[in-house]
């Protein structure tokens, strides 16, 4: 077989920023260990998210132009309403300015004190909005998944027994809904199958509790269906993208993700008692129904990427582009989530900084080192995206330390992969140098995102 190459050709390109080692050791010191407090243009290749980084295509540039900007009732909302419809099957379309803002707005409806929410892993803002509404959220991870170096099909799929047991433990009246994180980002860009979605969707069913899908990379998890899962190998990305939505009550979704687009997202769902609340509280946030926080070009731009990234040859770049940085690094012997995930190359930072204890977060002081090394920003999620404090002030750690690499999509080429795998190893042969870290500032939520840290000596 040919190598898989890059389905498109460039037209339109920007620059990259160089700067040397001892600049970036500097840059890093002053933004405190953290690199989200790092200016982009201190980034050489940045793999910080794969979130509103992807390349529009010129059909999306197309639409742009037409994006039509009437405040009510914009030909532009309708021809999104239509996008999200025929992907998804959900009767009723609700556009947000980004995935949280739907999250936002259900679970400020839903959510409470006494209130749990299941998921196979709730996304940091998913968690932190469930939090924030005084509820709790429970991630129910299936055994696989919690494996990083152990492959097995589909590490995203929730642990059956388990969501039983919690449901009658809790209660189903105090659950008001289960969601499905497709693929499952937080635990490793891992796939959901189709088998599990059913299953979870009945048990919801019979219990009366409504099921969402978190929907950020649904062609990415039903290409992984249509590769793994039997029945599937001859079905078409959206009627398998059409079947695994057909089994939900709803979904929330950012759409600057699998849309391609710079800024966005959406709620759809099938219950209109539960959308008139949705609305209202929309109304009140993101702005009237037809454009929820969203210019009308913004809203062309998604209705297009939604169908862009159901194309195959784009899907089979996309899975095999990651799984070549990762095979790479196995290759290196460099500790890697394995099988590879849909969006990102998960480092397992624990194993490559055994010397680390996670109350020096090795996630974060990996995060660093590539940084330093190569002028590469990835993110941590492990103990300091995660971890929480018990009442004496200990850490109660995450499951686990990773370093993500997420790949924008349609942004970098082969060459730029194989410098991102020539970092690594080089910073895996020097890896006993690296030292721990610690917390010297945060903020209670989501502290990942502007704490201050110092290395430990
Ligand atoms: N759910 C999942 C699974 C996500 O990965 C994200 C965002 C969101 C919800 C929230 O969407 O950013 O549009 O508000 N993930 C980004 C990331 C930020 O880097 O993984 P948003």
């Amino acid at each position: 077989m040919h190598t898989i190459i890059e389905p498109f050709k460039i037209k339109s390109v920007e620059p990259l920023y160089f700067n040397t080692k001892k600049e970036r050791k500097t840059i890093l010191e002053k933004a405190c260990y953290n690199p989200f407090r790092i200016h982009a243009d201190d980034v050489l290749i940045d793999l910080l998210t794969d979130s509103g980084t992807s390349a529009m295509s010129s059909n999306q540039w197309a639409g742009i132009m037409q994006g039509d900007e009437s405040y009510a009732g914009s030909p532009s909302f309708f021809h999104f309403e239509k996008s999200v419809k025929d992907v998804t099957g959900m009767p009723i379309v609700i556009p947000t300015h980004q995935g949280r803002a739907a999250e936002k707005i259900l679970f400020s409806i839903l959510g409470g004190k006494g209130k749990y929410f299941i998921s196979n892993t709730l996304f940091d803002t998913t968690r932190a909005n469930i939090e924030f509404s005084g509820a709790e959220g429970i991630d129910c991870l299936c055994e696989e998944g919690k494996h990083p170096t152990i492959p097995a099909p589909f590490k995203g799929n929730m642990d059956i027994d388990m969501l039983k047991k919690i449901i009658k433990k809790i209660g189903a009246e105090n659950i008001p809904m289960v969601i499905m994180t497709v693929t499952n980002n937080s635990g490793g860009g891992q796939p959901v199958s189709m088998q599990n979605i059913k299953t979870v969707s009945a048990i919801c069913k019979e219990n009366n509790i409504p099921f969402f899908i978190d929907a950020c990379r649904f062609a990415e998890n039903s290409y992984f269906i249509k590769l793994r899962e039997e029945g599937y190998e001859n079905k078409s990305i959206p009627e398998i993208a059409a079947e695994m939505f057909s089994y939900a009550d709803g979904c929330t979704m950012s759409a600057k993700k699998d849309a391609f687009a710079n800024i966005g997202g959406f709620l759809a769902m099938r219950d209109l008692d539960l959308a008139i609340h949705c609305r209202n509280l929309l109304i009140i946030t993101e702005g009237f129904t037809t454009y929820g926080g969203l210019a009308g070009r913004d809203l062309e731009a998604i209705a297009i990427g939604l169908k862009e990234v159901m194309d195959e040859h784009y899907l089979q770049y996309r899975i095999r582009s990651i799984e070549y940085l990762t095979n790479k690094l196995i290759e290196a012997g460099v500790p890697v989530m394995q099988p590879a995930g849909g969006h990102a190359v998960y480092i397992d930072a624990k194993e490559f900084l055994s010397h680390i204890p996670v109350e020096q977060y090795p996630g974060q002081a990996l995060v660093c080192a590539l940084y330093a090394e190569g002028g590469i920003r990835s993110v941590e999620i492990g103990s300091l995206m995660f971890g929480k404090y018990d009442i004496s002030g200990k850490l109660v750690p995450a499951q686990m330390e990773l370093v993500r690499l997420a790949i924008p999509r349609r942004v970098y080429t082969q060459s730029h992969i194989d410098y991102v795998a020539e970092v690594i190893i080089q910073v895996f042969k020097i890896r006993n140098m690296i030292k721990g870290l610690e917390v010297i500032e945060e903020t209670p939520l989501l502290r990942h995102f502007t704490a201050k840290l110092k290395p430990i000596n």
